[in-house]
């Protein structure tokens, strides 16, 4: 019987930030500041679209690996300004991020659309990192736990079990998000614990299943807040925005990480 453990998550969400010169000198500072180390977590940039390639071939021979930020559910077809998993596949991505909440709040977004994306990727083998977290309102009116499983259990419908466990989930409180107003450590592995018992609707046959998931925290994450964030338990890394945008910075972020002692999370 061996212990399967929960992997640590670094993951920098640029937004709609870096021109292609810029992506390649932040990820190249990256790569340079991670090389040759062990015992790293894992490592993701997301860039937007136009620098995907830069960062992949910048990151080649690397650890680290490379998400977008949105995908299209379609394969092909006729959908104006969208990119599809395949395209991603084929530019060299690893991840991509589903239902983070600027594009709920902009864009349309809803937990209808959230899961055809999800599906969508999984059956492309691209990663699904799917985005939850309550409005600032919602906080305020005790409705935080309801509309988080909500959203879980909405982007996570259909799924087999194989396919949840092929997921990462981020608890990102949508107040939190660009603030500066970070979440209470014990607060965000609270709703990030509510978010792993959620998971057990998922799993009939492996009980082990909602512990092999790998759950991030977002929302004004940096240098100074991250080693108290990623010392909680449940709290398996961080997606990370704002702090993502300075080399300096997110391996400071990462250097923390590093002292996470890694879980020993189920049994295979
Ligand atoms: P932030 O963004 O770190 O700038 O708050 C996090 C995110 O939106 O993923």
């Amino acid at each position: 019987m061996s212990e399967k453990v929960r992997k640590t998550i670094i993951a920098g969400n640029w937004k709609m930030n870096k021109l292609r010169n810029e992506a390649q000198e932040l990820a190249t500072a990256i790569v340079a500041g991670t090389k040759g180390r062990d015992n790293l977590p894992d490592i993701l940039l997301c860039p937007p679209f136009t620098s995907l390639d830069i960062v992949v071939q910048t990151a080649k021979d690397s650890a680290i690996q490379v998400g977008a930020q949105n995908v299209e559910y379609h394969d092909a077809g006729a959908f104006t300004g969208e990119v599809s998993p395949p395209m991603l596949i084929d530019a060299g991505v690893t991840h991509v991020i589903i239902g983070h909440s600027e594009r709920r709040q902009f864009f349309g977004e809803t937990n209808q659309t959230v899961p055809l994306k999800v599906k969508a990727a999984l059956a492309h083998k691209l990663t699904p990192i799917v985005c939850v977290g309550e409005l600032l309102d919602e906080r305020e009116n005790d409705l935080t736990d309801p509309v988080v499983k909500r959203q879980v259990g909405a982007a996570l419908n259909g799924l087999t079990e194989d396919e949840v466990k092929s997921v990462i989930l981020a608890y990102e409180p949508v107040w939190a998000i660009g603030t500066g107003q970070v979440c209470e450590s014990k607060e965000a592995a609270r709703v990030v614990g509510l978010i792993r018992k959620t998971l057990t609707q998922f799993f009939q046959q492996d009980k082990d299943g909602p512990d092999m998931v790998p759950i991030l925290y977002g929302g004004s994450m940096n240098a100074k807040n991250a080693e108290e964030l990623l010392a909680q338990d449940e709290i398996d890394g961080g997606l990370i925005g704002g702090a993502s945008l300075k080399a300096d910075e997110f391996l400071e972020i990462v250097n923390h990480a590093c002292k996470r002692p890694r879980l020993s999370a189920a049994k295979a």
